[in-house]
C-alpha cells in the first residue's frame, strides 16, 4: 500500500481517540505542547520508539523527552531530590524538563534514553498532550515532530511538511504558545534554555547555565535548528537577496516583535524561520534580540541555526 499523506485532524475528542489508538497499535502520533509539536509513541514500546526515530531520521544514540500526567507518575520513572521536587511543584505543568536518575522498575525502553541511567522527563500543561497521555495511560516519548536538523514546528503545517507520509496522524490545535523547546535542568545546571528562564529557576533554586558535553544531546548538536539557507545575527537591515527577520525597532520582512516583546518573539521565532527559508531571497537576517528572559532560548536557537 502506498503511504498516505498525514490526516490533519482538529483537536477534540474523536481526535483524541484515534490517536490514542494509534499509540496502543505501537504508532506514532504528531501532537502540539505548549512548547512545539511533538513526535509522540508509547516510551515502554521499544519498537514504537524506533519508530519516532525512523521518521525523524534521528541518530538512535540522542535520547528523547518523555511525557507524563503529574508529579507522581513522574516519580515511578525518575527518583527525584529535593531541588527537583521544588523545581516540578513550581513549574509542572509547563515547559521545564528535569534529567533525573532513571528507575531501574520504569518499565522505559531504553532506546528512549539512548541507554543512559538519567530520563528527560516533562509534564506539559498543553490540553491535546494532555488528553493523549490520559487517553493512552502511558508515558509518551515525544522529541519535536520535525525531520532531525530541521526548524521545529509550531504549526500542524509545519509537522505536514517537514514529515509528510512518516506521520500517519496530526492533532491540530493551532500555533504553539511558547514556541521555542522546554527548558532542560539537570540538577543545578540548566543544559537548555528555554520559556521558562534563568531568571524565573534563579527566583526558586540557584542554578547556572550549563553544558551537554557529557551527553549526546541534538538540541545541543550545533547545526540543530538549521534553516535550509545562510543565516545572518544581529543584522539591522538587509543586504541585496537577504529575508531580513525584525525585532522591535528593526523591521523586516517579517518581525518576531513589533513592540519588542521576547515572549511573543519566542512563540513567533520558528513560524518566522519556516517563513524565511521558503521566501524568495536566498539567504535571511536576523535583526538582534536582547540576552534576557526567554532571549536567551530565542539567541541559542538563532546561533544553531546560523551555524553550518
Ligand atoms: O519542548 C520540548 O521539550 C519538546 C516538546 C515536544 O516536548 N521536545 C523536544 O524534544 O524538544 P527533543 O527530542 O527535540 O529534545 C530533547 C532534548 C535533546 O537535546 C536531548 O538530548 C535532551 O533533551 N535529553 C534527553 N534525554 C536526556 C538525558 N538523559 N540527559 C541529557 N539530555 C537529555
Ligand atoms: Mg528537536
Amino acid at each position: 500500500m502506498a503511504a498516505q499523506p498525514p490526516l490533519i485532524y482538529p483537536f477534540d475528542d474523536a481526535a483524541i481517540a484515534e490517536a490514542a489508538a494509534i499509540i496502543e497499535a505501537g504508532g506514532i502520533v504528531a501532537v502540539p505542547t505548549e512548547t512545539v509539536y511533538g513526535l509522540a509513541a508509547d516510551a515502554r514500546d521499544a519498537r514504537a520508539v524506533a519508530g519516532i526515530y525512523a521518521a525523524k531520521g534521528r541518530p538512535s544514540f540522542n535520547p528523547l523527552i518523555v511525557h507524563v500526567a503529574d508529579l507522581a507518575a513522574a516519580e515511578a520513572i525518575a527518583t527525584f531530590d529535593d531541588d527537583a521536587r521544588v523545581l516540578a511543584e513550581q513549574f509542572w505543568p509547563g515547559p521545564l524538563t528535569l534529567v533525573l536518575p532513571l528507575r531501574a522498575d520504569a518499565g522505559i525502553a531504553s532506546l528512549v534514553t539512548a541507554g543512559l541511567d538519567t530520563i528527560a522527563l516533562r509534564v506539559p500543561a498543553h490540553r491535546a498532550m494532555q488528553a493523549l497521555i490520559a487517553a493512552t495511560g502511558a508515558a509518551l516519548a515525544a522529541p519535536s515532530a520535525n525531520a532531525s536538523n530541521g526548524i521545529s514546528p509550531t504549526r500542524a503545517e509545519h509537522v505536514a511538511v517537514s514529515l509528510g507520509v512518516r506521520v500517519p496522524l496530526i492533532i491540530d490545535d493551532g500555533a504553539t504558545k511558547a514556541g521555542v523547546e522546554s527548558t532542560i535542568v539537570a540538577g543545578r545546571t540548566i543544559l537548555r534554555p528555554g520559556p521558562v528562564t534563568t531568571e524565573m529557576l534563579g527566583a526558586v533554586l540557584p542554578v547556572a547555565p550549563g553544558t551537554t558535553a557529557h551527553v549526546s544531546a541534538p538540541g545541543q548538536l550545533a547545526t540543530h535548528y538549521a534553516p535550509s539557507k545562510p543565516l545572518r545575527l544581529n543584522a539591522i537591515r538587509a543586504e541585496a537577496d537577504e529575508w531580513l527577520i525584525g525585532f522591535g525597532a528593526v523591521a523586516g520582512d517579517d518581525t518576531l516583535s513589533a513592540h519588542g516583546d521576547l515572549v511573543e518573539a519566542a512563540a513567533r521565532l520558528f513560524d518566522a524561520l519556516h517563513r524565511a527559508d521558503t521566501s524568495p531571497p536566498e539567504r535571511i537576517a536576523v535583526a538582534p534580540v536582547p540576552e534576557h528572559g526567554v532571549g536567551v532560548a530565542i539567541n541559542d536557537r538563532l546561533r544553531r541555526a546560523a551555524h553550518r
